[in-house]
C-alpha cells in the first residue's frame, strides 16, 4: 500500500508542476486549478472531493470566500437546523465545539490528505462547507436538490481580514510579505479560491438564476439585522419558525448563541485547533463592518474600488 501511496504523490507532484503559479500567501505556491488559485494539498482534496462525494437532496452547502464571515454562517447554520435536537441553551455543541468541527470543510476536513470517508452516519440533514468556486463543486450538488448557501462581505474588509489572518498564520519559514505586495496579489486575483471577483459572480449568477437552489448572503447586512436573516435563512432550508417559536424567542436564542461575543469567549475557540495549519482564535478578530477604515491609504481605496467596477461592474453585486 505505501507503493501505491507514493505513486499517487509523485502522479500528483508530476500533474502540479504542470499548472501556473504564483507565490502563495500562507504556502510557498498557489496553483491555477481548474481556473482558481488554490494551494496544493487543498488541490488534492478538492480532487478527492469531486471523485467521491455524492449529495443527497437533503444536504446542505455552505460557500465563501475565505475570511467573509464562514465561521459565523457555520454556527447559525448548524443551530437552525439542529435547534429541535438541541433544547438545553447551556450544553448546545457550539459551546463546546468549534463550528468548524460541527460543518466540517470538503477541502479541509473531509477530503483532507485525500482521505475517502464514510459518510454513511452522518444523520440528516447533512451540512458541508466549501471554499471551491461554484464549478468546481461535485456535479452531484449542482444536480441534485440540495441547497447552497453562500456568504459574501465587502472585498475591502475581506481583504482585512486575511492580511490579518495571514501575518498570524503564514509560516514562519516563509520571507514575510509587504502590505502592498499582498495588496497588488489580491487586486490581481492571486488569492486562494480566488480571483475573488469570479467567486462571488459564480454564486451571485447561479442565486439569481436558481433562488431555491442558492442563497446569496452578504455579511454587511446579516451584521445589521441577524434576527431577519435567521428567519430567511430558516425558510430557504425547509424549516422555517413556526410564530409559537418566534413568541418563544427562538430566533433571539440562535443570534446571540452564534454571536461574535459569545463565540470568541469559549474555551474551545481559545485553545483548540480545528482545522489543520492553523488554531481556533485565529478565526475571531474584530467581527466589525468597515475595519478597512483603519487600514488602507488613499491609494488603495483607489485601487480596489477601481477593481471592483471594472469586475464586478453591471453584474448587480454591490456593496
Ligand atoms: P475580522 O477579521 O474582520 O474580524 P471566516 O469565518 O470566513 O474565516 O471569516 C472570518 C471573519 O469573520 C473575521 O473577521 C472574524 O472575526 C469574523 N467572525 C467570526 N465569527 C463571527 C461571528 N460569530 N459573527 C460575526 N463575525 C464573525
Amino acid at each position: 500500500e505505501e507503493d501505491d501511496d507514493e505513486k499517487v504523490t509523485n502522479e500528483f507532484n508530476e500533474f502540479l508542476l504542470s499548472l501556473p503559479r504564483e507565490k502563495g500567501w500562507r504556502t510557498p505556491y498557489l496553483y491555477k486549478f481548474q481556473g482558481f488559485w488554490c494551494p496544493p494539498k487543498e488541490i488534492q482534496a478538492i480532487m478527492s472531493f469531486q471523485k467521491h462525494f455524492q449529495a443527497k437532496d437533503t444536504d446542505v452547502v455552505l460557500a465563501s470566500v475565505p475570511k467573509s464571515g464562514t465561521t459565523w454562517l457555520k454556527a447559525l447554520a448548524f443551530a437552525i437546523l439542529n435547534r429541535n435536537r438541541f433544547t438545553d441553551k447551556n450544553r448546545h455543541p457550539l459551546l463546546s465545539s468549534n463550528p468548524h468541527d460541527l460543518v466540517p470543510f470538503f477541502e479541509y476536513k473531509v477530503y483532507a490528505n485525500s482521505h475517502v470517508p464514510d459518510l454513511s452516519g452522518v444523520p440528516d440533514p447533512r451540512i458541508f462547507a466549501a471554499h471551491v468556486p461554484f464549478g468546481s463543486l461535485q456535479e452531484s450538488i449542482k444536480k441534485s436538490n440540495c441547497r447552497i448557501v453562500y456568504i459574501c462581505r465587502n472585498p475591502f474588509d475581506n481583504f482585512t481580514s486575511l492580511w490579518f489572518f495571514i501575518n498570524n498564520v503564514r509560516s514562519r519559514s516563509l520571507p514575510p510579505l509587504s502590505t502592498e505586495e499582498i495588496f497588488n496579489m489580491y487586486c490581481n486575483g492571486f488569492v486562494g479560491y480566488g480571483p475573488f471577483w469570479d467567486h462571488m459572480l459564480g454564486y451571485w449568477k447561479e442565486s439569481l438564476e436558481r433562488p431555491d437552489k442558492v442563497l446569496f448572503l452578504k455579511y454587511e447586512d446579516m451584521k445589521e439585522d441577524v434576527t431577519f436573516y435567521i428567519k430567511k435563512l430558516a425558510k430557504f432550508l425547509g424549516c422555517p419558525f413556526s410564530v409559537q417559536e418566534e413568541r418563544d424567542g427562538v430566533v433571539e436564542d440562535i443570534a446571540q448563541l452564534c454571536s461574535f461575543e459569545n463565540l470568541k469567549d469559549l474555551e474551545v475557540n481559545k485553545s483548540g485547533n480545528s482545522i489543520i495549519y492553523f488554531e481556533n482564535k485565529h478565526l475571531f478578530r474584530k467581527g466589525e463592518v468597515g475595519d478597512w477604515m483603519n487600514y488602507f491609504s488613499p491609494s488603495m481605496v483607489e485601487e480596489l474600488r477601481n477593481v471592483m467596477e471594472e469586475k464586478l461592474g453591471g453584474s448587480g453585486l454591490e456593496f
